[in-house]
């Protein structure tokens, strides 16, 4: 049978919100970890998603006229194109108003009434639509006649609480009691921080009650009819309709076979990520009581991470100045620094790993931001790279070709694999800020030994061998710290790999064999991460919001320069297009070694080839000398159409296309092979 792939699931957003740094965090520590296992050869099944059906989603669709289902599509559409800017590889995105959600979860509701976990009862109390929640009695005050949350927390409403009376269908939670304190017992690695773990216990030693599943509303998935008294009624938006989407998406009663093996082949998730507020009593009590009246394994290891502040203050639409949209926030470091927008998105990125342990609070600080970019990604890994590089490239260097080795050690490279492993376990145990502690202490000892050994006076001297070695140790660095630093930064991770000529998919093993073959050739490299200008960044966090009407999404401004993501737009339905195998057939793709490359006199775009087909060279021009230079195209696999009738460009004859693939922020990358294949290899 096929390996089970590793399962993460983050919590599902509510749409009523724009997302913001908070939420992002999850995605960000969500996606290091899904990145880091497929790096280590494993598939991953990386599900997130949004929660549609909150009361508070309808009244705000009817507040602006709007139907509540195209509401959500939007809403949800935002959320996705956020996701997709910062580069969350996610594999499954579960929206909770889609029918492979809403059918299982009525399933699921008949299933726990005919199992006997499910009683009718009368459910009362204030009603808090803004939270979503239902307070006691002792814990409301009244106020001419009104009753309200008494001591409110920042973060909730301060508006009248609804009194609900009504029939409602009971979960016997508190017959679960016993087995799940049995369950944490056995299982102490399940429940993690320890903290987390500790306040869960007691908890559920407090007590469990019974718990209401179903509420008198419109919006929602409604009750299935053959559960008595289910007219009128949904199923609570929180247990089991959202906490279910971790069992819905991968396919549980899915009426699809192959879905329903999907299932089977994924249960149970290896780890669920989700902050500490959330945690106790939705995700350690209730889910997996659920998933005990279900009869499914219970999920291997539930981690809750802390809450962020921003400059101080608790994050909360009722106070705008906290909520840093993390679009506008990279988009704003890309302009003070001049970085790409991707290569910006990696800084927000790398600043949420390493700034904070996880599991504990953070204080996020925009300027704080920067402060980090500067020392640790300018200075240091950017300074790192480019030293390195330049060093291989002079011409009273290395020319650009590795050197032989001349049997130095400087004791770098040697250590290089025990600090793989020691980083490999540091990710595994989500222990982010750690693994970045401990590449950035080699990026530091990596600068520190160019200093010491001052090779431009070496090579002042015509003693250029003596730093031959010390030029591997450095490039073996840098590929060590391209493959360890990817699953915080991706874009910033495959950048490093490519320009130090790698073509070969990276592997976590890439960080353990950094050895590079004499006569290797890397490419030049712009900086990656300019220096951003601190001055420019405003602390105030309401500078990276849109002020546009609440719940609605982010989209770049239109004077921006940068290279922002579109946001999504409704798609007009497209016609079948399709052509015929035959018709591909006749498209001759193949492979090619660049072996020379030159730019073409007054044509600002053309780079002219010469590319080897292994049985032949050919001459092709190439519309990429604003993204490519000629030095770093030498070596390079490209694919290019071999049978393309020859034309006549700038007086050069053209023999063929090379394949390269852009979009609409102008970036443009060439198609290459995962793995180098002898020139001329058919591509099909
Ligand atoms: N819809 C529920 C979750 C259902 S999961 C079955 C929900 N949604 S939420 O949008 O309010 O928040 C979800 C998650 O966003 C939190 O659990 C957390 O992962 C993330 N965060 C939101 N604000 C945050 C901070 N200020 N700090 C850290 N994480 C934050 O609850």
């Amino acid at each position: 049978m096929a390996e089970k792939p590793f399962f993460i699931t983050t919590p599902i957003y509510y749409i009523n919100s724009v997302p913001h740094v908070g939420h992002a965090y999850t995605q960000i520590a969500a996606d290091a970890r899904a990145r880091f296992e497929r790096l280590r050869g494993k598939k991953v099944y990386f599900l997130t998603g949004t929660d549609e059906n909150a009361i508070k989603v309808a009244r705000v669709a009817q507040e602006q006229g709007r139907d509540p289902l195209e509401f959500c599509d939007e809403l949800a559409a935002s959320f996705r194109a956020v996701w997709d800017a910062l580069n969350i590889s996610y594999d499954d995105f579960n929206r909770t108003t889609e029918a492979r959600h809403r059918i299982p979860v009525q399933r699921v509701v008949q299933k726990l009434w005919d199992d006997g976990h499910l009683e009718l009862g009368t459910y009362s109390g204030w009603y808090s639509v803004p939270d979503e929640t239902f307070f006691r009695e002792e814990d409301t005050v009244e106020i001419d006649g009104a009753h309200y949350i008494k001591n409110p927390s920042e973060d909730q409403s301060k508006a009248p609480l609804e009194w609900i009376e009504e029939t409602s269908h009971f979960f016997k939670l508190s017959t679960f009691q016993d087995a799940l304190l049995a369950t944490y017992d056995q299982n102490p690695e399940m429940l993690r921080p320890e903290t987390r773990r500790n306040e869960t216990l007691s908890f559920i030693r407090m007590g469990l009650r019974d718990t209401s599943i179903s509420r008198v509303q419109d919006w929602g998935i409604p009750l299935p009819a053959g559960v008595p008294e289910h007219e009128n009624h949904v199923v609570y938006v929180w247990f089991p309709d959202a906490l279910l989407n971790y069992a819905t998406a991968p396919g549980y009663l899915s009426e699809n076979p192959e879905t329903a093996q999907h299932f089977e082949q994924i249960w149970p998730p290896d780890l669920q990520l989700m902050s500490k507020d959330i945690f106790t009593k939705f995700h350690a009590t209730m889910w997996p009581a659920l998933l005990k009246s279900l009869d499914l394994e219970l999920p291997r290891e539930l981690f809750a991470h802390g809450f962020w502040t921003v400059n101080g203050r608790k994050i909360s639409k009722r106070d705008p100045e906290t909520i840093i949209e993390p679009i506008a926030f990279s988009r704003k470091i890309s302009e003070i620094s001049g970085a790409d927008f991707p290569i910006a998105v990696d800084a927000l990125r790398y600043y949420c790993l390493r700034e904070v342990t996880f599991g504990v609070d953070g204080d996020f600080s925009p300027q704080g931001c920067v402060a980090r970019y500067n020392s640790d990604l300018a200075n240091g890994l950017g300074n790192l790279l480019q030293r390195t590089l330049v060093m291989l490239q002079k011409p009273d260097y290395f020319h650009g070709v590795v050197p032989a080795s001349q049997g130095r050690d400087f004791g770098l490279q040697s250590d290089l694999p025990r600090l793989a492993q020691s980083v490999e376990q540091d990710y595994a145990a989500l222990n982010f800020s750690g693994a970045l502690n401990t590449i950035w202490e080699v990026i530091g000892r990596a600068n520190k030994l160019i200093e010491d050994e001052k090779p431009w006076a070496k090579v002042k001297a015509g003693r250029v061998d003596e730093i031959a070695d010390l030029l591997r140790e450095l490039l073996s660095t840098c590929q060590w710290a391209a493959v360890t630093t990817s699953p915080a930064m991706p874009t910033a991770g495959a950048a490093i790999w490519r320009v130090l000529g790698r073509v070969e998919s990276m592997t976590w093993q890439s960080a353990l064999d950094t050895e590079f073959v004499a006569g290797h050739r890397c490419l030049t490299v712009q900086p990656l991460f300019p220096r951003a200008d601190l001055a420019k960044m405003e602390d105030g966090a309401a500078k990276f919001t849109t002020k546009e009407k609440p719940m609605n999404s982010n989209p770049p401004t239109e004077n921006s320069t940068l290279q922002a993501p579109a946001q999504p737009q409704a798609q007009e339905p497209k016609e079948a297009n399709f052509i015929t195998i035959d018709d591909f057939a006749k498209v001759e793709l193949r492979t090619g070694k660049v072996v020379e490359a030159e730019r073409v006199p007054k044509a600002d775009k053309l780079l002219r080839l010469q590319v080897d087909l292994g049985s032949e060279t050919r001459q092709i021009l190439a519309g990429i000398a604003q993204h490519y230079s000629p030095d770093e195209m030498i070596g390079c696999i490209v694919v290019i159409v071999a049978n393309l009738a020859p034309r006549t460009l700038r007086g050069y004859e053209s023999q063929g296309m090379l394949l390269a693939a852009s979009n609409d922020e102008g970036v443009l990358s060439l198609v290459t092979t995962s793995a180098e294949i002898a020139p001329g290899a058919p591509v099909r």
